[in-house]
């Protein structure tokens, strides 16, 4: 059985040069390529799931300018519903900034623009769609109270990405969704607590676990993830060793396919989807890009 997929949240074009390393402050440096990617986390991770043949609606604001143009018909080419993607007028499409080092690490700051414009109104308009939806994905590259009040209209499995990472916040975003999900620096900000080794990852995810997750998954980068669901045991996954190209946007390759897989195989354990969605974010690491790097449904049967 296929259950549907609605993710809310953003949309960025993505203006990436990849240079040798990335800069110090203050320090300027050459780089050796220059590319505009469609981007943001909220359409990458839907994409993502689309591209696995997942049936996804998209909750997101673009700009009234020729990006916002292009972008919903990057969507549609992506077989992405798109009936709830508005063009803003006055505003501009969201954008980041992305350098790529050779060894395929980021930096990235956005300026959100339209997807700021994203509220409530937008997730009430789509509230029999997101009620009905298998699975429903958030990020926080727009407001938490839109992931919040998605959270509460929502039926199914909830998958918050607390991306980026927020000091303070409203507990609805820790206690309203099914799976938390963040990476270590995110799991840093959330805590408080320093999260740079698998030990520390597991002692951020209990903690979260007391303030009130129902289930938590953090990512590890190269080293996988682990995955703690209150009143269990931490279980770590790992993820194959692959030569990084561009590590932008493999979260988002893992949740969009978290996503898809729980949408699609309820069945299974929780601990082989996971490692189903490590296989698939590392496989998106060897290409550049993120939406254009995200593999399709032919990588499935290579999942075990
Ligand atoms: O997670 C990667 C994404 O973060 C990029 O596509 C960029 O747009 C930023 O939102
Ligand atoms: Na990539």
């Amino acid at each position: 059985m296929s259950d549907s997929i609605v993710v809310v949240g953003s949309c960025m074009i993505d203006f990436v040069s990849y240079a040798a390393r990335l800069p110090k402050k203050g320090e300027t440096i050459h780089g050796t390529k220059f590319v505009t990617n469609f981007g943001g986390k909220g359409a990458n991770q839907c994409v993502a799931a689309a591209k696995l043949g997942g049936k996804t609606t998209l909750i997101a604001r673009v700009g009234d300018d020729v990006w916002g143009e292009r972008y919903i018909a990057n969507l549609k080419n992506q077989k992405v519903e798109t009936k709830y993607v508005k063009q803003t007028p006055n505003f501009s499409s969201g954008i980041a900034q992305i350098t790529v080092s050779e060894t395929g690490d980021n930096q990235i700051v956005i300026v959100a623009g339209a997807n700021k414009e994203l509220g409530i109104g937008d997730v009430e308009m789509a509230k029999s769609d997101i009620a009905s939806a298998g699975v429903v994905v958030m990020q926080l590259e727009t407001a938490p109270e839109v992931a919040i009040r998605a959270m509460e209209l929502a039926k199914g499995i909830c998958i918050l990405n607390g991306a980026p990472g927020l000091r303070q916040y409203d507990p609805r975003l820790l206690k309203l969704p099914t799976i938390f999900c963040v990476n270590e620096t995110e799991a840093s900000e959330f805590t408080g607590l320093p999260v740079t080794t698998k030990q520390e990852a597991e002692a951020a995810a209990h903690h979260l676990i007391s303030k009130g997750c129902n289930s938590v998954v953090l990512t590890l980068g190269a080293e996988g993830a682990l995955y703690l669901e209150r009143n269990s045991n931490c279980v770590f996954l790992t993820c194959p060793a692959v030569q990084s190209v561009d590590s932008t946007g493999a979260g988002d390759a893992f949740i969009g396919a978290l996503a898809y897989l729980l949408a699609n195989n309820r069945k299974l354990p929780m601990e082989s989807i996971l490692k189903s969605a490590c296989f698939i974010a590392s496989d998106s690491v060897t290409r550049s890009g993120t939406q254009i790097s995200f593999p399709g449904q032919e990588i499935l049967s290579r999942c075990t």
